[in-house]
């Protein structure tokens, strides 16, 4: 998978290259490209806003980087020419959630542009759909300073999912939010630490009972703690 990322602060995502992504990177499984917005100006202070038209507080982003940025990325995708899906994190989006992370990851080319101040020149949004797929994506009801974060966690929950890139499937299956439910707790030794046991069941080498025992958890937590998720 290709995935290219544009931001005024590209160091922001240096964390992506640690852990399980860096090592799917170096593997050639994801092709993950950060850029600088500003490489698409051309003035002195390489500016990328200016004031809003209407008045109002605050700066917007000008549509001239972001417009050949756009046409750059979109186009050098992939060999086959498939059109992007362009992700604009916002939190006047959709709501970003497991399901979103699934169905991106089967995307073959993703292009993020993290907006900053006040937001991007609406234009650019109509321009990138000529382009590709456009999709404006909130990681929550909270407001971040830029989608540089949002993005951040969009990467790492997507790029986990592209296969070969989490070494056990298994562990895939069985997390929170992936069978519509909260995980299970998970015990490790000693069996008693600090007067607290481990749940005996987990001991009991019965994998019927373990079985039962963490689905029945799984709803209990479900219930508790995330109603929302439950069928009415
Ligand atoms: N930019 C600012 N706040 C955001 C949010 N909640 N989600 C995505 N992008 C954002």
């Amino acid at each position: 998978m290709r995935i290219d990322v544009v931001s005024i602060f590209p160091s922001y995502f240096d964390g992506l290259t640690l852990s399980l992504l860096g090592k799917a990177q170096s593997a050639g499984i994801l092709d993950l490209r950060v850029r600088d917005l500003r490489d698409w100006t051309f003035d002195r202070h390489r500016t990328v806003d200016d004031t809003p038209y209407g008045g109002g507080a605050g700066m917007v982003m000008k549509p001239e980087p972001w417009g050949l940025a756009l046409d750059e990325l979109a186009e050098t995708g992939d060999s086959a020419g498939a059109r992007p899906t362009i992700v604009f994190p916002s939190p006047a989006g959709e709501v970003f959630t497991q399901a979103t992370a699934r169905e991106l990851a089967t995307r073959e080319h993703l292009v993020f542009g993290c907006g900053r101040y006040e937001g991007i020149d609406e234009r650019v949004f109509e321009y990138a759909a000529t382009l590709g797929e456009v999709r404006l994506i909130s990681l929550g009801d909270y407001v971040l300073n830029g989608g540089e974060v949002a993005v951040m966690a969009m990467v790492e929950a997507i790029g986990r999912l592209i296969p070969g890139v989490v070494g056990n499937p298994e562990s895939l299956i069985e997390e929170s939010h992936e069978d519509g439910l909260l995980e299970y707790p998970s015990y490790t030794k000693p069996a008693l630490w600090r007067e607290r046991e481990v749940p005996p069941v987990l001991l009991s080498g019965n994998h019927g009972a373990i079985a039962s025992w963490r689905r029945e958890q799984q709803l209990e937590r479900t219930r508790t703690r995330r109603p929302d998720l439950l069928p009415e």
